[in-house]
């Protein structure tokens, strides 16, 4: 089974299971990450914004329109920034590392 990591508030790193056709979201919920995702995963919040590792970005799907207008309200956007909920695992994304907002990221200065 894929592999990913969260990087909690904290700073530290959490490696869990992310089974195939999960969003980034649902494994964060399955683990107890503080991810809240409070539309499940319809686009109508931002609150399942995740800072995506920059070795990780290139790899995902593409953005749509409207995960951009939403990433908009997210709090402490990055360059990386992506919404958990669309992210789906899949093998080409084991080992996949995000943040979570207002985290000290291992790749930040
Ligand atoms: Fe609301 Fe992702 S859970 S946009």
């Amino acid at each position: 089974m894929p592999k990913m990591t969260f990087i909690e508030k904290d700073g530290n790193p959490l490696e869990v299971d992310a089974p195939n056709g999960l969003s980034v979201m649902e494994i964060s919920h399955k683990h107890g990450v503080d991810i809240e995702g409070a539309c499940g995963g319809c686009l109508a919040c931002a609150t399942c914004h995740v800072v995506v590792h920059p070795d990780w970005y290139g790899k995902l799907a593409e953005k749509k329109d409207e995960e951009d207008d939403m990433l908009d309200l997210a709090f402490d956007l990055k360059k990386t920034s992506r919404l958990g909920c669309q992210i789906l695992m899949s093998d080409k994304l084991d080992g996949l590392v995000v943040a979570l907002p207002g985290a000290k990221a291992p790749w930040e200065e």
